[in-house]
């Protein structure tokens, strides 16, 4: 079973990281009926895809087993965000070709994002970041993928739609040092504010927001 890291942070965050290495028949007998609906197979065409959504489960039954709960499932609300049934621990995922990464909190909602530095970010970055984000960023695309991954991770935390990466979703310069920074969800009358958690996973930055 490739868990490539399990952490559990300071504020009661787990997470863990799935390397995909295994072929698709393999974890598909992984993977108990009651976990994986042959609703939920058919829903999924695309083989790479499956592979990913079954790594992406096996990785979230590892992670309950770790904490201490059962895993029944999860289940998806009116805009696609993701809850595990039967249990009140909050849950966020994020699936690459090459590593899947589950986190969970016992009461608070999260978020979690791995991305990798692509160029084509140095020409969307205006349109999807402030000016003081594109400042602190500097046109360093590794700063830059990191900045994406925290807007995605934001956006799954919040969960719904009607969300802009530049209007409603504010992150502070990371501090590279602590590999922290703060951020803050600014929607009609709703005002919240998150921590940042940053990660590097290979190629990949991976952010968590809290
Ligand atoms: C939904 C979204 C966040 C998924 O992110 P992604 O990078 O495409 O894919 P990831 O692998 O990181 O995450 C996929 C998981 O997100 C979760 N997810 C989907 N919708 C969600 C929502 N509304 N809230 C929280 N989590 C959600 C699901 O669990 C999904 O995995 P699953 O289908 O296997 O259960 C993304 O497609 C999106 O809509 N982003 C915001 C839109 C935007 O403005 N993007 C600008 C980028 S150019």
């Amino acid at each position: 079973m490739p868990i490539i890291k399990y952490k559990k942070y300071e504020n009661e965050v787990h997470l863990a990281v799935w390397q995909i290495t295994e072929p698709h028949d393999e974890l598909l007998a992984l993977l108990p009926s009651t976990i994986l609906t042959d609703a939920e197979l058919a829903s999924i065409a695309h083989p790479q895809k499956q592979v990913e959504f079954f790594c992406s489960r096996l990785c979230i039954s590892y992670l309950a087993k770790k904490i201490g709960f059962e895993y029944l499932g999860i289940k998806k609300d009116e805009y696609g965000k993701p809850y595990l049934v039967g249990s009140s621990w909050q849950m966020s995922l994020t699936h690459t070709m090459k590593f899947v990464a589950v986190v969970m909190h016992p009461t608070k909602p999260l978020g979690i994002d791995l991305e990798k530095p692509n160029q084509k970010l140095l020409k969307i970055g205006n349109r999807l970041f402030s000016d003081s984000e594109m400042a602190f960023v500097n046109d360093n695309l590794d700063k830059l993928c990191m900045l994406w991954s925290a807007k995605e991770a934001l956006y799954k935390l919040y969960g719904k739609r009607g969300v802009f990466f530049r209007e409603n979703l504010f992150v502070d310069e990371f501090d590279l040092r602590t590999m922290t920074s703060k951020a803050r969800i600014e929607i009609d009358d709703w005002s919240s504010k998150h921590q940042l958690l940053i990660e590097q996973i290979e190629e990949f930055w991976m952010v968590i927001a809290i």
